[in-house]
């Protein structure tokens, strides 16, 4: 482990080191995005350095992309891949249904995308992202930059018939200027507190013709890897 690693680390690393379990040679890996992603990336890194591990990454952003090659991944495409073995990802909330809410990196459109090219999805997190409802963390939705403004009406007018405690929609900003996804895309955050029904939900928002992508990943995570500052790791 990491010299000097705060709690926090601590907790996403080991969750990562262990979550390397799954991959083996020859296997096509889908690379998440995030802080807990970026170790994982740095563990089959030095798996690939140091012990001959033969892998091809998909990574799901530009970020992704960078480090895997920068730590000797072989990077590929997913249309090069077609199929992956596995990917490995973060999350900002998971429930025990193993429902998520991802995108708080604003990449949830191309991790949604390989997850589901993929035999199995496991997530990497800290003990904090254990929650029974989700919808604490904002819900993130990739729309269209044409229209927005209307996209944004009809998520709101969306927003009033579902079972959901908070209503505010804001568009993702990045210091003065809107953030913009690999995709070319704006973040919608949906500030929902709660969300009753994460499958309606997602339906219901993936059927506005300018959503490209919500946050909400239901039946798609398979274990969860969880790690805690004292360095034990639990699966679920
Ligand atoms: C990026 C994501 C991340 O996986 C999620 O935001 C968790 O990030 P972190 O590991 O930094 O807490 O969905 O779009």
């Amino acid at each position: 482990m990491p010299t000097e690693l705060s709690p926090i680390d601590t907790a996403k690393f080991v969750a990562a080191k262990q979550a390397c379990e799954y991959v083996e040679s020859g296997m096509k890996v889908g690379l998440g995005t995030g802080s807990t992603a970026a170790w994982l990336v740095q563990c089959l890194g030095e798996l690939v350095r140091d012990e001959g591990l033969k892998i091809q990454g998909v990574p799901t952003s530009s970020r992704t992309a960078k480090l895997a090659r920068d730590v000797g991944i072989d990077v590929i495409t997913l249309d090069e891949a077609k199929w992956l073995d596995v990917t490995i990802d973060g999350a900002d909330e998971y429930d025990s249904e193993l429902c998520l809410i991802k995108g708080g990196g604003g990449a949830h459109l191309q991790e949604k995308v390989v997850a589901t090219a993929s035999d199995r999805m496991i997530v990497i997190a800290d003990a904090s992202k254990k929650v029974d409802t989700l919808g604490a963390f904002p819900l993130p939705i990739e729309v269209l930059q044409f229209g927005a403004r209307t996209t944004e009406e009809l998520v709101v007018e969306t927003l009033r018939n579902m079972d959901v405690l908070g209503r505010d929609v804001s568009l993702r900003m990045a210091g003065d200027a809107p953030f913009i996804t690999d995709e070319g895309n704006f973040i919608f955050d949906l500030h929902l507190k709660r969300i009753g029904n994460p499958r309606q939900m997602s339906l219901a928002l993936n059927q506005i013709p300018g959503v490209v992508e919500n946050g909400l990943f239901i039946d798609i995570c398979d274990v969860v890897v969880v790690g805690h500052a004292s360095g034990q790791v639990d699966v679920r």
